[in-house]
């Protein structure tokens, strides 16, 4: 009986040389794999929320480590240990892997592409491997408006995953889970296109808003791949837009 071949495994559009990948000096210096870009069109979840998702792009890490920086000096409920990190639309895992660095009491990972989420799963094995992990690391395979909160204080980080019905959806979620859980949800938001929401939402209050600046190094990073892509619809600007919201819930004055 003859074996039969394995079949050569799919990859994304934007994950290989030929659709424009080049990697960036996160990947090179670290040995994992999360550059490439995957146009919204190109994530084929078939899920529903699918329509509603911006593009897979790792976060700049000079752009996370200022807004990390930003947050801790915002008065928390709790020490950084006992904050769960939380990357909803978590890709490859770039922001996770760096959240890791810091003893968060865990740092966890929604992603609905389930091969992007294989990849992040693989970047995290090799973090553990290399003792980078501080904090344990957990990546699920779902639509981020079904993930439950864990108990205690939370950070969720956003890289503009999703377009306003799904944040929405994922507001009108946590004002009814959060009830009595006032200070302990605080939102990380990157490129923060569905601010509005954020600030017509009771409970919100926002503690940081403005432009945290790419590294020189990181833009010229940023700026080599994305010229690189085949069909030019995404730049690299010196900047991302930002916020720092708290859920204050019923407190709020
Ligand atoms: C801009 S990328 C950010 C990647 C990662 N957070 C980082 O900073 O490196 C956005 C990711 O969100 C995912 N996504 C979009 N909508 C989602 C949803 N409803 N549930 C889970 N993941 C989603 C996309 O597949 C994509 O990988």
């Amino acid at each position: 009986m003859s074996a039969t071949k394995p079949k050569a495994r799919s990859r994304l559009t934007g994950l290989s040389v030929k659709t424009g990948l080049i990697s960036h000096p996160f990947d090179l210096e670290n040995g994992v794999r999360t550059s490439g870009l995957v146009a919204a069109r190109d994530l084929g979840t078939g899920h529903r929320h699918q329509r509603h998702a911006t593009a897979y792009y790792a976060i700049a890490p000079s752009v996370f480590h200022s807004l990390i920086a930003r947050w801790r000096r915002t008065r928390g409920v709790a020490p950084l240990e006992e904050y769960t990190f939380i990357d909803l639309g978590a890709g490859m895992g770039r922001a996770m892997l760096m959240a890791a660095e810091m003893p968060f009491r865990a740092v966890l990972g929604v992603e609905f592409q389930s091969s992007l989420a294989r990849i992040g799963r693989n970047n995290m094995a090799q973090w553990r491997a290399t003792g980078r992990a501080q904090a344990p690391m957990r990546m699920y395979c779902c639509d981020a408006v079904e993930f439950p909160l864990p108990a205690g204080p939370c950070v969720v980080f956003l890289f503009n995953p999703f377009g306003e019905p799904v944040m929405k959806r994922l507001l009108a979620r946590w004002s009814t889970a959060l009830k009595g859980r006032e200070g302990q949800l605080d939102l990380l938001y990157v490129n923060n296109e569905q601010d509005r929401l954020l600030r017509i939402t009771p409970g919100w209050h926002r503690l940081f808003y403005g432009p945290i600046k790419r590294s020189k190094f990181d833009l010229a990073a940023d700026r080599s791949i994305l010229y690189n892509q085949p069909g030019a619809e995404y730049a690299a600007h010196t900047f991302e837009d930002c916020a720092i919201y708290r859920w204050k819930g019923s407190t709020l004055k």
